[in-house]
């Protein structure tokens, strides 16, 4: 595995890559490295997603799905009627995906989040939870996501950022520079994939630019916050139309 972060199709097999291999510890890492406190994020953003028309069941979208866990924690909803269609192009995160899947209504699809598999304006709403920034092509994949969305459909994106504190930010950085690609080191044995978070994450762009980037893809009514203390973002659009 290379030490940067690529551009293109070779960005795109590398991601692949990288996600296929660490598949098996990926859970165990996510709650570890983030002390579980991604559980929670996963679950504030399907609070904001909010309710479907009740009157008949909501297909919704988990783009970049990997182990499921945000189509899971939405499916898992008291009151969700519906069904959540998990697109991810590493099988082997769907495959660990599956296990957990326990009677909910998610269905996991191996597809491309540049190229997504489905006609236009099929889905009630999306989700997308660390996955955008891994796109080789941030804007191609919103314009997609744009164009499965019906109308009003509304987008959720949860995604590592850079916090805006000095403080906040100095020990973030630590931690991902230092901290974390040991770990992750230890426990996946994998060298790259640990390295190429911090990166990935220093090279998202801050959530303002993000949020134009959703308008011009086809998005309205864009929002954001923060949450614990800037370490992630959560990006909240409507399709426009
Ligand atoms: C950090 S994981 C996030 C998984 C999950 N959404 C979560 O909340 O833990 C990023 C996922 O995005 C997937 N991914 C990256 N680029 C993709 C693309 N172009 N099409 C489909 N999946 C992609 C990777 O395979 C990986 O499973």
């Amino acid at each position: 595995m290379p030490n940067a972060v690529s551009t293109g199709r070779d960005r795109e097999r590398q991601v692949r890559r990288l996600f296929s291999e660490i598949a098996p510890r990926y859970d165990l890492l996510n709650h570890l490295l983030s002390l579980n406190v991604d559980r929670w994020w996963r679950r504030v953003a399907v609070d904001r997603l909010g309710s479907f028309d009740r009157g008949r069941e909501a297909r919704v979208l988990d783009a970049c799905a990997g182990t499921l866990d945000l189509g899971l924690e939405l499916a898992g909803r008291k009151g969700f009627r519906g069904n959540v269609v998990a697109v991810d192009f590493a099988y082997p995160m769907l495959a660990e995906g599956m296990r957990k899947v326990d009677g909910r209504s998610v269905h996991p699809v191996c597809g491309d989040g540049l190229r997504l598999p489905f006609p236009d304006a099929v889905f009630d709403g999306a989700v997308v939870g660390f996955g955008v920034r891994n796109l080789s092509d941030m804007d191609r994949g919103f314009r997609e996501l744009s164009r499965v969305l019906r109308p009003g459909g509304r987008l959720v994106i949860l995604e590592f950022t850079t916090p805006p504190g000095r403080l906040m930010k100095r020990l973030y950085l630590f931690y991902f520079h230092h901290i974390l690609p040991l770990v992750g080191r230890w426990t996946s044995g994998h060298e790259w994939a640990y390295t190429y978070l911090p990166e990935s994450v220093k090279e998202y762009p801050q959530p303002v630019e993000v949020a134009r980037r959703l308008g011009e893809a086809g998005f309205e009514g864009v929002s954001w916050s923060y949450l614990t203390g800037g370490i992630t973002a959560l990006h909240l659009a409507r399709r426009a139309g």
